[in-house]
C-alpha cells in the first residue's frame, strides 16, 4: 500500500520519465498477467531509473540480491559498460528458472549470472569486488546482506537498498510488523556505520543510496 500522496507523486514522475519498451516491456506485461506475485517485480519506472544509474556509475561488476523474474537485472545490465556483468542470487527456484529464461531471449545470458538458493549461504562463497550491490531481498536479511557485502565493496563502490520507507510505516510513532521494524533497523544500522555515507531518495517506496567511504 502507498501513501495517495506518494501515489500521485509517483504517477506524475512516470508520465514524465522515459519508461523500459520492447523486450523489457513485454516481459514486465508478461509477468504481470502470470506471475501470481507480480507485485514484488520493480515497476517500469524503476526499471528506467536502475539503467540510468548505471549508465551514471558505470559499474563492471554488480551483485543483486533478489532477482525474482529479473526486470531489474535486465535493466541495470541495459545501462552497464560492455564489460559489465552481474551476478543475482534468487531463493526461489521457479523465480531462478523463469529469469534465466528472460535472461536468454533478451540474449544476455554470458553476462548475467544467476544463483539459486538463500544470499546469506551464497554470497560468502563469492570471491568477488564489486562496484555496485543491488539489494532487494527479504527485509529482515537487510543488515546480514549488508554486513556481508560491505566488506567486497569496493572503496567507493555502492549500496542501492529498496523498500527503505516499507509502504510509510517507518514512519509510524510505533512501528509494527516484522518487515517494517527490520527495515527500521536497517535504516539505523546503516546511519550509525562510519564505514559508509547514505542518503534516503523518498520516492515509491524509498530507495537508499549507501557509499563506501
Ligand atoms: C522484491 S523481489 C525482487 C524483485 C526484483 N529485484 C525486481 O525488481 O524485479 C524479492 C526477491 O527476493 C527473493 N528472496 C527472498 N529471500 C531471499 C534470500 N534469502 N536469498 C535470495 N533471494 C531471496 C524472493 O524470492 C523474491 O523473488
Amino acid at each position: 500500500m502507498m501513501l495517495q500522496e506518494e501515489s500521485d507523486l509517483a504517477k506524475y514522475c512516470s508520465r514524465y520519465s522515459t519508461l523500459p519498451d520492447g523486450f523489457l516491456l513485454k516481459m514486465s506485461e508478461n509477468v504481470m498477467e502470470n506471475h501470481p506475485h507480480a507485485h514484488l517485480m520493480s515497476d517500469a519506472w524503476q526499471g528506467k531509473w536502475l539503467e540510468m544509474v548505471c549508465r551514471m556509475i558505470k559499474p563492471v561488476h554488480v551483485l543483486e540480491i533478489g532477482t525474482f523474474t529479473g526486470f531489474s537485472a535486465l535493466n541495470m545490465i541495459a545501462g552497464m559498460p560492455s564489460e559489465g556483468f552481474i551476478d543475482t542470487i534468487e531463493l526461489r527456484q521457479a523465480d531462478a528458472d523463469t529469469a534465466a529464461s528472460y535472461f536468454k531471449s533478451a540474449g544476455v545470458e554470458q553476462r548475467i549470472n544467476i544463483h539459486c538458493g538463500d544470499a546469506r549461504e551464497i554470497i560468502p562463497q563469492m570471491n568477488m569486488e564489486w562496484d555496485l550491490v543491488f539489494l532487494d531481498a527479504d527485509k529482515v536479511g537487510y543488515i546480514d546482506y549488508y554486513e556481508l557485502t560491505l566488506p567486497k565493496l569496493k572503496k567507493g563502490g555502492w549500496i542501492l537498498a529498496d523498500n527503505v520507507l516499507f509502504h510509510g510505516q517507518v514512519l509510524k510513532d510505533e512501528i509494527s510488523g516484522k518487515n517494517a521494524k527490520a527495515i527500521q533497523a536497517f535504516n539505523e544500522h546503516v546511519a550509525a556505520d562510519p564505514r559508509t555515507e547514505q542518503v534516503i531518495i523518498p520516492i515509491r517506496d524509498g530507495i537508499m543510496f549507501i557509499q563506501k567511504l
